[in-house]
């Protein structure tokens, strides 16, 4: 797939194969894509948790407002920033890296949503994220299981 058939081609996945694993080269190209991310000063703020566990992922989806999904999908991603590294521009630099996310997990035939509102203090706790660092997303990555629905339609 190019470049561009990605990105005019990539939807937010609402819905996935639940019971479809990811394979661990797919997750591992995804990340491997995401680390080839520009950011501020190359200062790369991020880190990543990789979460399996199906509890975890239900629990978290309960504490975020339109991440509902996160309850039935086979991995979830939470990208973590760290503010002190990169000139104050990290977020910026966490918006790349999750674009790069998406469409990387597309271009491999895989969806993700950027789930945006969220109890992020208590997500955090689960996570156990340093306080002093930021929680940007957590990313559901899982096949896609058809249609998916739209925003506000999952509302
Ligand atoms: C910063 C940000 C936060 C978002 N938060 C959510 C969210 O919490 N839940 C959700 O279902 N979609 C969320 N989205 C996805 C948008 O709803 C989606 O990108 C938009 O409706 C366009 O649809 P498309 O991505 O399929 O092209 C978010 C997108 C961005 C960029």
């Amino acid at each position: 797939m190019d470049v561009f058939e990605a990105i005019e081609s990539r939807r937010s996945i609402r819905k996935y194969k639940k019971d479809q694993p990811v394979e661990e080269e797919k997750l591992n190209k995804v990340l491997e894509a995401c680390r080839a991310s520009p950011s501020s000063h190359n200062g790369q703020p991020w880190e990543f948790i990789v979460i399996k566990n199906k509890n975890t992922l239900k629990e978290i989806s309960k504490e975020t407002a339109y991440g509902q999904f996160l309850a039935n999908v086979p991995m979830g991603v939470a990208i973590v920033l760290d503010p002190n590294v990169s000139q104050s521009f990290h977020m910026v630099d966490g918006g790349i890296l999750t674009e790069i996310f998406a469409l990387a997990a597309h271009a491999l035939g895989l969806g993700t949503c950027w789930v945006g509102t969220m109890n992020r203090e208590k997500v955090k706790q689960m996570l156990n994220i340093p306080e002093g660092k930021v929680l940007l997303t957590v990313l559901p990555l899982g096949y896609p299981d058809g249609k998916s629905p739209q925003f506000p339609e999952n509302l």
